[in-house]
């Protein structure tokens, strides 16, 4: 099939709560291990690259292996810019071919980021290319925050509103306690679903995205540990939590930890068992089928996606 952009695939996902993985890959072995996971599970899928992942491996690569793999599937594949920070890093990836960008200017301020996502919302519609904004602040582990200050980091539902009305953005990604990486709580995990709720009544049938939503699953941790890896106090967002979210209006959830932590768990263990082996594929092999092993979990326990195709 051909690429297709969020909307068409967010309409069923809302309609039907369930939610859709954002997965994030960087090259060929990542890409195939995602989309493998898709076909198999008849989900429709959201591929995404970081501007990181462009510097690493090309712009053009990376939009076109996927467009490549994506005209032999039969389910839906679209292709994401995740947390481009400028215009030119969104039309760039606009003219590669990708069919979303991701404009991530909440860090400016509130009528800068108005402003930015405007522009790149204007281009990409021109193209036929959906956008996701963001706003709020993502949760880091910090030692001493002050309620007032945690909430100041939360998105405003009644701003998510006005935010969305000015720019003509396609989806939201909010900020309710999630966080990237592989430490995301010290204590217990906590997800705000009461600003999640508002921010539903303000904008009703609108699509919102999860990102930092990785599970950072106990047992490649444990696989990855065992094999000299150093992950301590890594933890991730509970699956329930999870579940909870994605039967309300989020219908994108963003995952990349979950994928790196599983490949680098059988990369450790593949080379640890097999001192012999130099052939490159063999070890990546085994990292590969742990990602798609992982999204695979996602998609039918965890977003609901599988048979949706
Ligand atoms: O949101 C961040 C993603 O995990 C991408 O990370 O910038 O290291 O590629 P990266
Ligand atoms: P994780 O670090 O939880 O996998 O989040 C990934 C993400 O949000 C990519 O945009
Ligand atoms: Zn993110």
């Amino acid at each position: 099939m051909e690429l297709v952009n969020s909307k068409e695939i967010f309409k069923s996902a809302l309609e039907n709560n369930y939610a859709i993985g954002a997965f994030n890959f960087i090259n060929i072995e990542t890409l195939k291990s995602i989309l493998k996971a898709a076909e198999e599970n008849k989900s429709p899928v959201i591929v995404q690259c970081s501007t990181g992942a462009i510097k690493y491996a090309g712009v053009d690569v990376l939009a076109d292996i996927c467009r490549l793999y994506a005209s032999k599937m039969t389910v839906p594949v679209c292709l994401n810019l995740d947390h481009g920070k400028s215009f030119e890093d969104c039309k760039m990836c606009i003219d590669a071919g990708f069919t979303n960008v991701m404009i991530d200017a909440s860090s400016l301020p509130y009528e800068e980021n108005i402003e930015l996502t405007k522009k790149v919302v204007e281009y990409a519609h021109s193209k036929g290319v959906t956008v996701e904004a963001e706003l709020g602040v993502l949760a880091g582990i910090e030692d001493e925050v002050s309620a007032s200050d945690e909430d100041a980091k939360f998105t405003d539902p009644k701003q998510a509103k006005d935010f969305v009305t000015r720019t003509g953005v396609d989806s939201l990604a909010v900020a309710i306690g999630t966080s990237h990486g592989t430490v995301k709580f010290k204590g217990e995990a906590k997800l705000r679903f009461d600003i999640l709720e508002q921010i539903g009544n303000e904008l009703p049938g609108f699509p919102l995205v999860l990102h930092g939503a990785s599970s950072i699953p106990q047992d490649m941790v444990a696989l990855a540990e065992k094999y000299g890896a150093k992950l301590k106090g890594s933890c991730g967002i509970p699956e329930d939590m999870l579940r909870r979210a994605c039967a309300m209006n989020v219908c994108k959830v963003n995952v990349d930890s979950d994928l790196r932590l599983s490949f680098t768990a059988g990369l450790r263990q593949s080379l640890a068992e097999n001192p012999e082996n130099v052939d490159i594929r063999n070890y990546n092999k085994v990292g590969m089928e742990l990602i798609t092993n992982v999204v695979k979990g996602k998609m039918d326990n965890v977003f609901g996606s599988s048979n949706r195709a």
